[in-house]
């Protein structure tokens, strides 16, 4: 019998889990030496609390009764005081990306189950003209920083046990797009175990359990477990932009963003878009007990979400688009709390496992309770929290779904769309469809432009386009 075995059993037979030991008798010694790791690294002292509360649903999270929009900057200046500020906050960001002490974060360790795509998600080919995957434009992308900026700023990968060998893969079979070791930093966040309706921890065989990505909340303590917040402070990086896989649009390095965070010393801000209606599927931003928190759109009652202003514009109109700034300090202190932990999301899915006798089941029907945290929950957490509004034909375009909305056909609209909109903004014209759309496929690389105003720099070196035209601008 294994050391430990003894202790782990009594251990797992007072919170309910003494099942995941059932097949003991028939696993070889590595196969328990794994399964021993595997329940070594629960937290068992937390289980019986989050099958109560979250896998039985017997305390859901308590909506706040009282709470109120949360404050924001406009896309643009309003005011003339507001364009000083916002110049300033603009040259105060580009100081600190030339000083090199912004770090880039994508998260990537989601399992893309709606798109279904075979891979990881950021291999995903998206770009209109040239196909490039995902990974592949946020690396040029952060290489053209590095150009604009003279200064090399780290880019974190955050992958998950699911996909981390993928996607190592896929970063070694393109080289790190020239990159290199000191600019990608590829790490994993942890996972949670997946539980049946009862409370009992599902096994994925006999000598495995089940498990699933701790959520994009997890990334906040993988920073730290992986050693990777301590490489930033090292390399004096102060603020990381963090974005999610799956929106190419997204502005990675945006100095107004980066510059009202800093000056307002906040340890986590966010982007927002004015809602497209009252119940679209994003996070409300709220403001509750003076600090800013998401209330999700299931959560907020219908009242509140139909609110307006006599002008008709909703009062809760900011969504959430998951594009924030984290200061490395802010991280850094939350991961010293003891037991630091987030607030655990519950999700009902389908779970492969293997039943009592060991047959592998792969059930056509949710049957358990997989567990997950979010990040924007972190933002109570921070005293201090700027929100700034974005345009969404500017920065948000996320591939979610094989078809319809949020699919990869909407978001190649959007970024041929986009391209145009620059393009027209620095003086070229773009031939037009009756109903106003570009009657032409455009796609501009990252190393050609990063903003439009990289592109008016280079507007004489752009031909004219022809209708049904492809262009690449690279
Ligand atoms: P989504 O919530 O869209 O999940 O993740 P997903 O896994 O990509 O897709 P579905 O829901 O299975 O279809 C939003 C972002 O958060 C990351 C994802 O990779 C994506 O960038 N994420 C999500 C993680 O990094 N870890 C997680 O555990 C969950």
């Amino acid at each position: 019998m294994n050391v430990g075995y003894n202790e782990i059993q009594k251990e797992l037979e007072s919170c309910g889990q003494g099942h995941l030991l059932g097949f003991w008798e028939v696993l070889d010694a590595g196969q328990r030496e794994r399964l021993l790791g595997q329940i070594r690294g629960l937290d068992l002292r937390h289980i019986p609390r989050w099958v109560r509360e979250t896998v039985k649903n017997e305390c859901p999270p308590a909506v706040p009764h009282e709470f109120d929009p949360a404050p924001s900057y406009p896309p643009r200046p309003q005011t003339a005081e507001q364009e000083q500020l916002y110049a300033k906050a603009r040259k105060t960001g580009e100081d600190l990306l030339r000083a090199g002490k912004v770090a880039g974060f994508v998260v990537a360790g989601g399992q893309g189950t709606r798109l279904g795509f075979d891979g990881p998600k950021g291999g995903y080919p998206i770009s209109p003209i040239r196909n490039k995957p995902l990974f592949q434009l946020f690396a040029e992308t952060v290489e053209a920083a590095r150009r604009k900026y003279g200064a090399v700023l780290p880019w974190l990968v955050m992958t998950s046990p699911l996909n981390h060998a993928a996607t190592v893969e896929f970063f070694e079979a393109a080289d790190y797009f020239g990159l290199g070791a000191d600019t990608v930093f590829l790490f994993q966040q942890g996972t949670l175990p997946n539980f049946d309706f009862d409370g009992r921890i599902f096994l994925a065989e006999k000598d495995t359990l089940a498990v699933s990505p701790d959520g994009h909340g997890g990334s906040l303590k993988a920073l730290h477990a992986s050693g990777v917040l301590e490489r930033l402070k090292h390399r004096g990086v102060e603020y990381i932009s963090y974005w999610q896989v799956d929106n190419p649009l997204v502005n990675l390095f945006d100095p107004l963003f980066i510059g009202l965070h800093a000056m307002e010393g906040a340890g986590m801000s966010s982007k927002a878009l004015i809602k497209a209606h009252p119940t679209e599927k994003v996070g409300n931003f709220c403001l509750v007990d003076g600090r800013v928190t998401v209330i999700e759109y299931s959560d907020l009652d219908k009242e509140h979400a139909h609110r307006t202003h006599p002008d008709g514009s909703l009062v809760f109109e900011l969504g959430s688009i998951a594009i924030h700034i984290l200061s490395v300090s802010f991280v850094e202190r939350l991961n010293a709390e003891d037991d630091f932990a987030l607030p655990l999301h519950r999700a009902v899915k389908k779970i492969p496992h293997i039943d009592a006798k060991g047959n592998k089941v792969e059930p056509d029907k949710p049957c358990g309770v997989k567990l997950e945290t979010f990040i924007f929950d972190a933002l109570p957490l921070s005293e201090k929290s700027v929100i700034l509004q974005t345009i969404r034909s500017e920065e948000f375009a996320p591939v979610k779904n094989a078809t319809g909305a949020d699919s990869a056909e909407v978001t190649v609209r959007m970024m041929i769309e986009r391209a145009a909109t620059w393009l027209e903004a620095a003086g070229v014209e773009v031939p037009r469809t009756a109903e106003g759309r570009p009657d032409c496929v455009l796609e501009i690389a990252p190393g050609f432009a990063l903003a439009p105003e990289d592109l008016k720099a280079r507007a004489g070196q752009i031909p004219p386009i022809e209708r049904g035209q492809k262009l690449y601008l690279g």
